[in-house]
């Protein structure tokens, strides 16, 4: 029950998702990627998708950033239902909410750290100073640089100041250190677990590594499109103690 005087907003769910299905393709050609999921996600947690590659993970995380449309079932953004959105009012939700790191770092090679991230704050509402979200990350000595004179792991850490330099209530990040070693991939991590303290950012990680799954408060496994179990860390694990 809630104090009193604390507003039940205080602990709300950012989101809650209620028999989620995605069949992709129909008749012999159906691929069920989603066999109906349900889970909660408290706001500010570090959530990490632990499974095999096919268990339905991205389709997931595509749902929820409004990328691509549910089958079936439901899947509330506080109390919106992201499966009666249209396209309009997906990408207007994406914009506004969303952020994306994916396992490539999809940079502008012609433009300088700084400059990528100027990017996306020049056209956000109330953004970051693109030195500052830099800073978040460990690279306010690499503010000038090119995509080229960074290692991969500095560079992944540039697409994440750019995807929170709008200061999105969510992060999405699909195998993030996909294709990171394990020196750079923590790295890459820390500074994951350094935007979720820092900017209370609900932040998702996809990955097959279950070493990382210790850094999150919150460990979903999937098993062909199912959540086969949940896990609740007592404590997280920093990211600068792993390695695989
Ligand atoms: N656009 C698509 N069209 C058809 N099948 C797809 C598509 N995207 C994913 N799938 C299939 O859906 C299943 C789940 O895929 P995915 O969500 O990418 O899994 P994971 O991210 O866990 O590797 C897989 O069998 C995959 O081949
Ligand atoms: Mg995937």
């Amino acid at each position: 029950m809630a104090a009193p005087g604390e507003s039940s907003a205080a602990r709300r769910d950012v989101y809650r998702v209620e028999q989620l299905t995605k069949v992709y393709g129909s008749g012999d050609n159906a691929v069920h990627a989603l066999r109906g999921v349900d889970f909660t996600v408290a706001e500010g947690a570090m959530l990490v998708l632990l499974g095999p590659s096919g268990s339905g993970k991205s389709t997931l995380l595509n749902i929820l950033g409004g990328l691509d449309h549910a089958s079936a079932g439901h899947a509330w953004f506080h109390d919106r239902d992201l499966t009666t959105f249209g396209d309009d009012a997906l990408t207007e939700y994406r914009r506004r909410s969303i952020g994306f790191v994916f396992q490539f770092y999809n940079l502008v090679a012609s433009l300088t750290a700084r400059e990528n991230v100027a990017l996306i704050t020049e056209i956000a509402q109330a953004p970051m100073d693109p030195a500052e979200a830099l800073a978040l990350v460990g690279l306010e000595s690499r503010l000038d640089h090119f995509p080229a004179e960074l290692s991969g792991g500095e560079q992944q850490r540039v697409a994440i100041a750019r995807a929170i330099a709008k200061r999105p209530q969510v992060l999405l990040c699909d195998e993030p250190t996909g294709a990171l070693d394990s020196e750079t991939g923590t790295l890459v991590l820390a500074a994951l677990d350094q935007v979720n303290r820092e900017l209370g950012t609900t932040t998702f990680i996809i990955t097959h590594n279950a070493v990382i799954a210790d850094i999150a408060d919150e460990v979903l496994m999937f098993g062909d499109g199912r959540i086969t179990g949940r896990r609740h860390n007592a404590v997280r694990k920093a990211p600068g103690g792993l390695s695989w």
